[in-house]
Formats: C-alpha cells, sequence, structure tokens
C-alpha cells in the first residue's frame, strides 16, 4: 500500500508539473497570437480602424426614379420625337409664380406648373438680390395656344425655319408647365431674341439655373440633339436633384443624359 501510495504521489507530482507546463505554454502561445482579441487592444486594431475609417459611400443616382415618358413626370422628355401624351395633355397643377411678368403676357402664358413656380420664385428672388432683374415671358402654353404660335413662325419663315424655332403643337416643353422663357430687364430689346446670350441675365441664368433645378434646355451647340436653335432664355424646371447630376456630369442635355436619341427632326 505504502509502495502504492508512493507512487501514486510521484505520479501526481509528474502530472502536476506536466500541466503546469502545458498551461504556461498555451498562455505564452495566446499571448503571441497576433490577432487574438484576448491580447489586442481594440483602438490599435487594424480591422477595427478599417471599419472607422471607412469614408460614406455617395448616393447612387437612380436615373429610373421618375419617368420620362409621362407627361406629368417631373423629367418629361418632351422633344420632335417625344410628343406629349396625350398631345392636348394639360397640367393639372397650374399657378401664377410670384414673380414680375411680362407687361403684354397672355393669360395663358402667366401660368406654370406649382413646382416650377416654387422654383422660380427662389431663383428670381435670389438674382434680384444680386441685382439681375428677371420676368416671366411665357410659362405654360395650351396645345391651343401652340397652333397658333407655331402658323404664325411658318406664315413669317416658313416650316423648316420656323421648325427649328417653334415646337410644333403637342411637341412643346411649354405645355408641360415646366418651361419658362424669361426676359430681363438689363436690354429688353434682346428678350427672347439671340442677343439675349448676351445679356447679364443669360449670364447669370447660366451660372446658376442648375442650383435651382433648371437647365438652359436648348444650348447652343446642341441643335443637331434638341432639334432647336440656341435659347438662352428657355429654363427647363427638373428639380435639383437632376439639374446637379447635370452639372456634376457636365451633360448639357436631357436626352444625353438618359441615352435617347438625338431629335433634330419630326418623323
Ligand atoms: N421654342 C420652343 C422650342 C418651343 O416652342 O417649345
Ligand atoms: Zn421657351
Amino acid at each position: 500500500m505504502r509502495y502504492t501510495s508512493c507512487m501514486s504521489r510521484k505520479k501526481l507530482i509528474v502530472v502536476s508539473v506536466v500541466i503546469v507546463i502545458l498551461a504556461a505554454v498555451v498562455s505564452f502561445l495566446i499571448l503571441k497570437h497576433d490577432d487574438s482579441p484576448l491580447v489586442r487592444p481594440i483602438t490599435h486594431s487594424k480591422s477595427n480602424q478599417k471599419k472607422t475609417d471607412n469614408p460614406p459611400q455617395p448616393a447612387v443616382f437612380d436615373a429610373k426614379k421618375f419617368s420620362i415618358d409621362d407627361s406629368t413626370s417631373l423629367w418629361a422628355v418632351v422633344n420632335k420625337l417625344r410628343p406629349l401624351t396625350p398631345k392636348t395633355y394639360v397640367p393639372s397643377n397650374l399657378v401664377v409664380p410670384n414673380i414680375p411678368l411680362r407687361g403684354n403676357i397672355t393669360s395663358t402664358e402667366k401660368y406654370v406648373r406649382s413646382d416650377t413656380a416654387t422654383a422660380l420664385e427662389k431663383m428670381v428672388a435670389d438674382a434680384t438680390a444680386q441685382g439681375v432683374h428677371f420676368n416671366l415671358q411665357s410659362g405654360y402654353r395650351s396645345y391651343d395656344f401652340q397652333v397658333t404660335l407655331y402658323n404664325r413662325y411658318v406664315q413669317q419663315q416658313g416650316q423648316a425655319a420656323a421648325d427649328t424655332q417653334s415646337a410644333r403643337p403637342g411637341y412643346s416643353e411649354h405645355q408641360t408647365g415646366l418651361a419658362a422663357d424669361l426676359g430681363g430687364t438689363s436690354n429688353p430689346s434682346c428678350n427672347v431674341e439671340a442677343f439675349y446670350g448676351t445679356t447679364a441675365e443669360s449670364n447669370w441664368l447660366a451660372a446658376n439655373a442648375d442650383k435651382y433645378g433648371f437647365i438652359v434646355r436648348y444650348p447652343q451647340d446642341k441643335t443637331p440633339i434638341t432639334g432647336y436653335t440656341y435659347e438662352p432664355w428657355h429654363v427647363r424646371y427638373i428639380g435639383t436633384e437632376l439639374s446637379t447630376e447635370l452639372q456634376d456630369k457636365n451633360i448639357q442635355t436631357l436626352e444625353e443624359f438618359f441615352g435617347l436619341p438625338a431629335a433634330p427632326d419630326y418623323q
């Protein structure tokens, strides 16, 4: 029994020593291991730094957010290949914007869509504060009004020339209520003329319209795409989301931005 007991004690000591050595080795290995969460100070962790240092991702622009086909849409694209639907479309939310109006403006043309009116009012107020004075030459035009206007151009210039300046009825952006021809007081004889492009108002519009959600819809040198000669006075409301995107991407026309066919002529 004493022998057995003695042997058991020896075994116990050996086993204990082995356990202590193993524990020491394991502890050493754990402490040495770089990725162990037990020893890695959180503030110096590479993986944690990655998480906190990730820059916020820019929001991806959703080019399908609004329809380009629906005539009621903020992003409706109307051109010689894309008439209003129906061609006699009338916007439902027309209001007279609180901005100066051309003295002899017609009862139709003094209206624009309410969202366009709000943006116009802000833009014109800011321009006025900077010493640039706009008035509304022409806003909404009904189908019937465009019939009269277009026919007058045809009578005066012939159809080919008329088609470069005036839309046929059912094809005018003015009929959406989202377009506005803006004149100015610095040189009123230039209003709705090519010379308008040399005025302070035109320069201001070219530099600032996008901040208010507008684009100059018929830019210089884009006639093969838009189908119309330069109209530095004609602005189109598309909202700041899209106007900013166009500005950032340095794209001038809706046709180019949405990958639509150029529309120099009617079908
Ligand atoms: N002047 C523009 C193109 C229109 O008639 O709508
Ligand atoms: Zn116009």
